[in-house]
């Protein structure tokens, strides 16, 4: 019922030269591909360029982070119209990079969700343990939290504008991956906590991705589980040739 969705982070890489030698080389690849949506998040700077390579194909573009205000003295900051004025249509929300080296908290996670849903874009709302959480036997309690304090005081309404990705700090980067099993637990946890702020409905109907270190070579495994809809790939969807396989995980 879900519609998968395979989405790419690349966080601080591409240049706009780059951006564009990415989607020649993306696009031929996965011309036949219908069975997922597919996301790339560009850099701030390329996403103009980005949009223009993607313009008439199934990849829609996402930027990595927005201001929580419309306008405004914020020196070095990204509005929501800016983002949107340049053909975007998503961003990515709460990341633990931006967790961890830029103090966003679950409650400028919440503010930044709801600015980005009122400027139109969908955002890509990210939660996922430390590895001392995990290890102290706090992954869900930590998880559980960051919905509950960063994503449960939408509305409803709202819900539908929003996708989630369970990213497990520990697997991001590191080449370990959370195997499928802990994946699908957490994205049931994830699941159950909406269903317990709104209902069984409208927490089917979200769909929660998986990341941290996904790769051609894991990504079958993960979507196999019926709670992970897709992925949140970072390292591995800079090369256009691994990008594509991801996609093409069926
Ligand atoms: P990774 O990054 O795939 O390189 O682990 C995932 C992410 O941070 O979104």
């Amino acid at each position: 019922m879900r519609r998968p969705i395979i989405a790419g982070n690349w966080k601080m890489f591409k240049t706009r030269a780059e951006t564009s030698a990415f989607f020649d080389a993306l696009i031929p690849a996965i011309q036949n591909v219908d069975h997922c949506d597919i996301v790339v998040a560009s850099p701030f700077t390329a996403l103009a360029t980005a949009v223009e390579e993607a313009e008439g194909t199934r990849v829609a573009i996402s930027a990595q982070n927005v201001h929580w205000e419309k306008e405004g003295a914020f020196t070095g900051e990204v509005s929501v119209r800016m983002i949107a004025e340049t053909g975007c249509t998503y961003t990515i929300i709460g990341h633990s990079e931006r967790r961890q080296y830029f103090g966003e908290t679950d409650e400028t996670v919440e503010k930044k969700v709801q600015t980005a849903i009122n400027g139109g874009l969908k955002a890509i709302a990210c939660v996922g343990e430390v590895l001392a959480e995990r290890d102290a036997g706090q992954a869900v309690e930590v998880v559980r939290r960051q919905v509950r304090q960063g994503l449960g005081r939408l509305t409803q309404a709202n819900l539908s504008h929003i996708i989630i990705a369970y990213e497990p700090v520990w697997a991001i980067g590191t080449g370990r991956t959370a195997t499928p099993d802990i994946a699908a637990e957490m994205h049931a946890e994830i699941r159950k906590t909406f269903a317990e702020i709104y209902n069984a409905a409208a927490a089917d109907a979200l769909r929660i991705l998986y990341g941290g270190s996904v790769k051609p070579d894991n990504i079958s495994a993960l979507m196999k589980k019926e709670d992970i809809d897709g992925a949140l790939v970072g390292g591995a969807s800079l090369d256009p040739a691994s990008f594509a396989a991801i996609i093409k995980y069926l």
